[in-house]
């Protein structure tokens, strides 16, 4: 099921964003005793990272019951100004009460494919089936929009896109991406609630092929999310969906 909810601007986005961060960490933690949150890189979580990290907020959000985990990774060492790790302590987790062992970073430093399967281990000692959930679930999937259609490490063209079996995986992009690790398509589509972040008018005409032009996932990742999350709504503020034909729901 996917829903479009069109936001005037920016600060509007933010705050209706930190509203459903807020009550899904409040439901998950009374009805499974935790918080699973994955986030992305880029600058698309910037402005959320920050208005969670306001005091105010920081108070809404019971931390010491919160995991984090990061939806994709660059092959850098945690302080790499392109790690997304660093920038999410950076801007949010170095300002809240979340206990250092449930901040889980992909450790972009190692070699790759390890590296995702390490994850993956330690993903499965948090949301796998020995822990209640049937599959594997995270409770939110926050995403951003590549202005090339892209979400999370999953471009066009590339395996990691079909892979059904594994819930992290390791593949080189190309030359000026290099090898990136990601959450499979799988393991995103079976979240409990996904949301993909979009704003900006840069991100007008691949919000809009990805939503309103033909389905073809191989060319536009971001539907692989849009036509398989399990639950996925699109917040998106007027610039970004400036091209779209009207009010979906
Ligand atoms: C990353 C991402 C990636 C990002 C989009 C949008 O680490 O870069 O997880 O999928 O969300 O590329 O990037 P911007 O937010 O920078 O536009």
């Amino acid at each position: 099921m996917a829903l479009v909810e069109p936001f005037a601007n920016l600060n509007a986005l933010v705050a209706a964003l930190t509203e459903v961060v807020v009550n899904e960490s409040i439901s998950s933690t009374m009805l499974r005793g935790q918080f699973t949150l994955a986030v992305p890189g880029g600058t698309t979580p910037q402005p959320l990272f920050r208005h969670l990290a306001s005091p105010e907020q920081c108070l809404r959000i019971h931390w010491p019951k919160v995991h984090v985990f990061f939806t994709d990774e660059r092959c850098v060492p945690p302080t790499d100004q392109a790690s997304n790790y660093r920038l999410a302590r950076e801007m949010l987790l170095d300002h809240v009460p979340i206990p250092p062992g449930q901040v889980h970073r992909i450790h972009g430093e190692d070699e790759p494919k390890a590296a995702a399967a390490a994850y993956e281990k330690e993903l499965r000692g948090v949301i796998g089936p020995l822990k209640g959930r049937e599959f594997g679930e995270l409770d939110l999937v926050l995403l951003g929009l590549g202005s090339d259609g892209h979400v999370a490490s999953l471009f066009a063209g590339k395996k990691a896109l079909h892979d059904l079996e594994r819930w992290v995986i390791a593949e080189h992009v190309d030359e000026a991406r290099g090898t990136r690790i990601t959450m499979s398509p799988w393991l995103l589509n079976n979240a409990r609630s996904t949301i993909v972040m979009v704003w900006g008018q840069d991100k007008a005409r691949a919000l809009m092929a990805v939503l309103e032009g033909p389905e073809v996932p191989n060319a536009l990742p971001a539907q692989r999310i849009a036509y398989g999350a399990r639950y996925v709504r699109w917040m998106i503020d007027d610039a970004a969906g400036k091209l779209l034909s009207g009010p979906r729901r």
